[in-house]
């Protein structure tokens, strides 16, 4: 059979045709000798409907859910329609029906509800890719990736791909290693990311390079975050920040029009990663609603008591209509501060003209009166170092944003974070990290080599509704910058020689100025498809603890694999 018409396309206009449909049935029902099959297939439902008499109704009878069948038949209005379906005015009168495969009883129920477990919607993964509303984030992948590359292939970058197989390259996470069978003992790295490759390709001239990238990171998963997942590496030569950072604007703004039809507010605001720090306790902030940190250091310094003597930062967060707040709800949220590093969480709340709380006792009349509190706010305050405070009040802020409803749907808020130190240092290992990766450009190279801890990045990271969904760099060009920086990293010339040595070379040919940027598609899809997890937009995801539920990966390997690259499993 040819089929006319997909399963999501017909309506009162094609009364009394003829159409050839196929597709897996949804959903069978016997209603008084009436046989009734929802037909899916990508695009949506059609109903089919069997009379007595026909030829094929013995065949229709057979039929059950996630059969697939095609059929041959007429279009006919509904007696009941169904205002919901974009087929919902008719359905076909089946006058011949094949089936072209049998199902057993699905594991998990094909629909867009489901209460099936995640390990068994993992198992079956493919029956859960036949649910609409997966097939909605399949789909909606597809457009967004498509959106994005036709944006940069219009901007004149080539797609360019890079090794899988490589060297261990140093984006902070751990490596995934394959061993070798021909150099046994010798390993290849999965790349965390395509950085030094795209670098190279600019020193090989191509300019304006992307990738929709597979990179692999060992690291602890969390709601954001896969082991393997997908970059869109970009990379160009002569630019700047602004450069990048307008052409990423330019492939958001027309990837939001292209698949949501949304209007993205450009130019994306800039803002400091120590502003970000300051006011919203993350450098990735949600910019959708206010709630913002406020600093209380001077009133409460001046409080005579261990909670606030000697802390060098007091600062709170003021909530409207949280004087109902129970002490319960309160002990829960002084739980998460403590989560997430803060020493303490106090509070004062003003009702019926009167404060209370858990530090009233502790201060002045004047003190209180002084934070001008109105009626129904609730003042939450964490004294402590800067790094505690901010990042365990900007938990409470998002929590308390989501219980109070203040984040509206269906925004999107963008932002760039800019200003990054260059460096981290770890006092526990008295050395310096690289805040971004090693081959991110100073500010200026001076600074670098003679106050290390005070040197910028020309590093910019792009946030969305509080997500970090991109990250980039204008590179460093110059081999002795670049070997101030390893240097300033305590890397030994034979380390760096033995891990870059090709690309502290490859700096001396001849390297234009450039920078990029990547981009976590997984995450953009997430956003764009308004779920909190990122395995509903990867097809086939690993678990928390990296398993593939189906294939039972990771998984044993035969004596013979293991004899040939000359490796012995066992305890250590
Ligand atoms: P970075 O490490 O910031 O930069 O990664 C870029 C973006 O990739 C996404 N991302 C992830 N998404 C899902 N699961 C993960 N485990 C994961 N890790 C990162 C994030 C992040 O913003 N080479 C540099 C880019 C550059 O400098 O051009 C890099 O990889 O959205």
């Amino acid at each position: 059979m040819k089929y006319t018409h997909h399963n999501n396309e017909l309506n009162h206009q094609h009364i009394n045709q003829e159409v050839y449909l196929k597709g897996w049935v949804a959903k069978n029902r016997n209603l008084g000798g009436l046989l009734f099959l929802d037909l899916r297939d990508r695009f949506g439902i059609t109903q089919l409907v069997v009379k007595p008499g026909n030829q094929f109704y013995d065949t229709a009878l057979k039929v059950k859910n996630e059969f697939v069948i095609e059929v041959k038949g007429t279009v006919i209005e509904r007696e009941s329609k169904n205002k919901n379906m974009n087929t919902g005015d008719i359905e076909v009168e089946v006058k011949e029906l094949v089936i072209l495969s049998s199902s057993e009883t699905p594991p998990i129920i094909i629909a867009n509800e489901t209460d099936a477990l995640e390990e068994t919607r993992l198992k079956y993964r493919y029956l859960d890719l036949r649910r609409p509303v997966m097939q909605n984030y399949m789909v909606k992948r597809h457009e967004i990736t498509q959106a994005i590359r036709s944006t940069l292939v219009e901007e004149g970058f080539y797609e360019l791909e890079t090794p899988i197989l490589g060297k261990s390259t140093p984006e902070g996470a751990r490596d995934y290693l394959v061993p070798s069978r021909l150099y046994p003992g010798s390993f290849y790295a999965l790349p965390q990311s395509p950085q030094i490759y795209k670098q190279l390709f600019m020193i090989a001239g191509f300019e304006k390079y992307f990738q929709i990238a597979r990179c692999f990171r060992d690291e602890d998963l969390r709601a954001d975050r896969q082991p393997e997942f997908t970059q869109v590496d970009i990379e160009a030569s002569f630019v700047n920040e602004e450069d990048v950072q307008t052409l990423i604007e330019k492939v958001m703004v027309k990837t939001f029009k292209k698949v949501l039809n949304v209007d993205v507010e450009s130019p994306f605001i800039r803002m400091s990663f120590h502003e970000a720090m300051e006011k919203y306790g993350t450098d990735k902030p949600d910019i959708r609603y206010e709630l913002l940190i406020n600093d209380y250091t001077k009133i409460f310094q001046k409080i005579e008591s261990p909670l606030f003597i000697g802390k060098s930062y007091i600062k709170g967060i003021l909530l409207d209509n949280g004087g109902h707040l129970s002490r319960k709800r309160i002990d829960g949220l002084s739980a998460l501060v403590k989560k997430n590093h803060g020493e303490a969480l106090l509070y004062l709340k003003k009702s019926d003209g009167v404060i209370s709380g858990s530090i009233t006792k502790l201060m002045t009349e004047e003190q209180m009166n002084s934070l001008n509190l109105v009626d129904g706010q609730i003042l939450f305050i964490v004294p402590g170092e800067f790094e505690n405070v901010a990042s365990s009040l900007g938990a409470l802020r998002i929590e308390l944003a989501n219980e109070f409803n203040l984040i509206p749907e269906n925004t999107y808020k963008f932002l760039w974070v800019v200003g990054w130190p260059l460096l981290e240092y770890s006092e526990e290992e008295q050395r310096y990290y690289a805040k971004h990766h090693p081959f991110t450009a100073p500010v200026d190279p001076e600074v670098l080599k003679n106050n290390p801890k005070k040197a910028m990045a020309k590093a910019y990271d792009i946030v969305l509704n509080g997500y970090e969904i991109g990250g980039g760099s204008i590179r460093i060009h110059n081999q002795n910058v670049q070997q101030l920086m390893f240097d300033t990293l305590g890397l030994s010339k034979e380390e760096i020689k033995h891990r870059f040595g090709f690309f502290v070379d490859a700096l001396k040919y001849g390297t234009p100025p450039h920078g990029g940027l990547a981009l976590g598609l997984d995450r953009v899809v997430m956003l764009m498809t308004g779920t909190a997890n990122i395995k509903d937009v990867v097809a086939f995801p690993k678990t928390q603890s990296a398993k593939d539920m189906m294939m039972q990966a990771p998984s044993d390997v035969d004596a013979n694999q293991l004899d040939e690259l000359q490796i012995k499993v066992g305890k250590i």
